[in-house]
């Protein structure tokens, strides 16, 4: 299966070459550390599903649109890895277009019962594995491609994530990311007056419920470990919301190779 880019992702479209603004570097450090985040999952994951489900149920979805468009081509021959998997949603339909392996990593138990439920419906072979970005349980070299729709951004420290992400890719290996963008992430930072090691306060699905999240800057996603370890094949501004009167993009897409 094949899906088409709609135009619109291209609308905020940034070329890797893209310099980052002065606001996007201006948060408050350190950052807090993602254990809120799991335990914030662990509290609200089904209800999580639901919301997330019914949001994009009837609506397009860019980001997935990204990241199955970057895998199709090959599908059949690749292993993927999608980390922060939530209810299994992702893995299931890489599944469903073909991929070889489909390995589902996810930290939380609440949302690793509800990814199990998915697959046993589903009737496909996926494993499903706790773990998260710091230490992947997987075997050097071992993956094609890794995934993360909306899990990368909860980590403290990128870098760290990058050297374990680099670690257990093939060389070619292909880290496709789906992130709030650092411009809604500055923008947020400083509507709410964040002080240093301080987390925004994201309401999900129109205000049903918030999500505490560590903001990054631009230069962050795309540090000099990122670049150590990966070429930036491309790196999309979009809304995550698909709301075509946004004016700045809310959602950020990476596709980077390992070198
Ligand atoms: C916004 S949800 C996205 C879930 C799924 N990828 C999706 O698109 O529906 C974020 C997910 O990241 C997981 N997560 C939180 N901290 C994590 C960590 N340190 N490593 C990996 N995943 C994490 C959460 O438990 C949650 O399932």
């Amino acid at each position: 299966m094949r899906l088409q880019l709609l135009n619109s992702v291209n609308k905020f479209q940034h070329r890797p070459k893209a310099s980052a603004t002065t606001i996007m570097n201006e948060l408050p450090k350190p950052y807090a550390s993602e254990e809120l985040s799991i335990a914030f999952y662990e509290q609200h994951g089904n209800e999580y599903v639901r919301n997330q489900r019914e949001f994009y149920s009837g609506t397009k979805d860019t980001g997935r649109e990204f990241f199955r468009n970057s895998l199709a081509p090959n599908i059949e021959q690749l292993t993927i890895a999608d980390v922060g998997c939530g209810a299994g949603d992702d893995a299931i339909t890489y599944k469903q277009m073909g991929a070889a392996r489909v390995i589902g990593i996810e930290p939380s138990k609440v949302m690793l019962d509800e990814a199990k439920k998915s697959v046993e419906t589903s009737g496909l072979t996926i494993e499903l594995q706790q773990g998260k970005w710091d230490r992947l349980p997987l075997p050097d070299e071992s993956v094609d491609a890794i995934t993360a729709r909306y899990s990368f951004h909860v980590v403290e420290n990128l870098n760290t994530s990058y050297k374990e992400v680099a670690r257990v890719l093939k060389k070619g290996g292909v880290f496709l990311v789906g992130v709030p963008h650092p411009i809604h992430d500055a923008k947020v930072a400083k509507e709410q007056n964040l002080k240093p090691g301080e987390k925004m306060k994201v309401p999900l699905f129109h205000g049903k419920f918030t999500v505490d999240i560590p903001p990054h800057t631009m230069d962050e996603y795309l540090s000099d470990t990122c670049k150590q370890y990966f070429e930036i094949e491309e790196q999309i501004g979009y809304s995550m919301h698909e709301d075509v009167t946004e004016k700045e993009p809310t959602g950020l897409l990476l596709k980077l190779r390992k070198i």
